[in-house]
């Protein structure tokens, strides 16, 4: 039967309770806390130092949905809340962490801004931008860095199946964060040399590897490595199309005539049917000044500058590679 449209609206406009129970149990450490044993809220509430009737009450909500089982009056793992293991190989923690920093949080306050104006909010972030506030925060900087590494780790595998990396003998991952994609397609490709280039804070707390050059600086103001490849993930769904083409254009210069570009992104669903895509579209929108593409404003954003969109490769959990050369 078809939801009514009572509940509907009682869904939607209650829904960020869901978001924040999900971020404050991440935040506590309760999946660390929880092994294969089942445990009550009390046991959980003890090892976590929290409140034993208020954290049943968000694992009873989360459980509703599938993060932890409820068994009884006790909890277990289920699949979604062993991604909240900070050991999990493909840990999302840190994404669920990030998502509840509070001066993100209080920038929703200012989303009627947005909408009516058509600007980002991010200027009530301490630092004015999004980045500056990561830059001038080092513990929430690092949060953010492995919130990038859990989520490229999940989407490494998929696009290392869907796409042949072995052409390239160098590849530039532009906005590579500490390196996961590129670390891993290193690892796939024992000839392929690589380079990690990104703001001079988070180049200074990446890791160095064999095949592996470090290179700090802005792609908004050139001298970006030359390669055979460019690796763009998660970059351009951050900037509006104006910032987005300045970016595409750095590349554009420096590239050999004969190199590829590969944009890694979420894309939005022609048929509007729902999507986390479309959710992550209202976070470029706030927070940052970007937002989520369908594949046809690629296409055209591509072509406006020199770039000549070949196939859309769809690499799982709504990654889609987008291969391109230069016009
Ligand atoms: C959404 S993260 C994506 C990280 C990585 N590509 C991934 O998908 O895991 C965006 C990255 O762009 C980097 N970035 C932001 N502004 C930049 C700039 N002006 N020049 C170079 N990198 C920048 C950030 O530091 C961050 O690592």
């Amino acid at each position: 039967m078809p939801e009514h449209p009572f509940d509907t609206i009682m869904n939607i406009s209650l829904g960020f309770t869901l978001s924040r129970a999900l971020q404050v149990i991440a935040e506590l450490g309760v999946a660390d806390a929880l092994d294969d044993t089942p445990q009550s809220a009390d046991e959980l509430a003890r090892s976590t130092g929290t409140h034993s009737e208020s954290l049943n009450r968000c694992l009873r909500l989360l459980s509703a949905h599938g993060v932890f089982q409820k068994r009884g009056a006790a909890y277990v793992h289920t699949a979604a809340s062993q991604l909240l293991r900070t050991d999990n190989p493909m840990s999302m923690r840190s994404w669920c962490r990030m998502q509840g920093f509070t001066p993100l949080w209080h920038i929703w306050e200012q989303m009627d801004y947005t909408v009516k104006t058509g600007r980002s909010a991010e200027k009530g972030l301490p630092g004015g931008s999004f980045w500056d506030y990561l830059n001038g925060h080092l513990e929430h900087g690092r949060i953010f860095n492995d919130a990038m590494t859990g989520k490229t780790s999940g989407q490494a595998a998929g696009l290392l199946a869907a796409y042949d990396f072995s052409k390239f003998r160098s590849i530039a991952d532009i906005g590579g964060g500490n390196g996961q994609l590129l670390r891993a397609l290193l690892a796939a490709n024992p000839s392929s040399t690589g380079v990690l280039f990104d703001l001079p804070d988070v180049i200074a707390q990446a890791q160095p590897a064999d095949r592996l050059t470090l290179q700090a600086g802005s792609f908004f103001e050139g001298g970006l490595p030359v390669c055979d490849a460019y690796i763009l993930m998660q970059i351009l769904h951050d900037w509006s199309d104006e910032e987005s083409q300045k970016i595409l254009t750095s590349i554009r210069c420096g590239a050999p005539a004969n190199a590829k570009l590969l944009v890694v992104e979420f894309l939005v669903p022609h048929d509007n049917t729902p999507s986390w895509s479309l959710l992550l579209d209202m976070v470029m929108m706030v927070e940052l000044t970007g937002r989520e593409r369908t594949e046809a404003e690629f296409r055209e954003m591509l072509a406006r500058t020199g770039f000549r969109l070949d196939r859309a490769i769809d690499a799982g959990f709504n990654t889609f590679l987008l291969e391109a050369s230069v016009a």
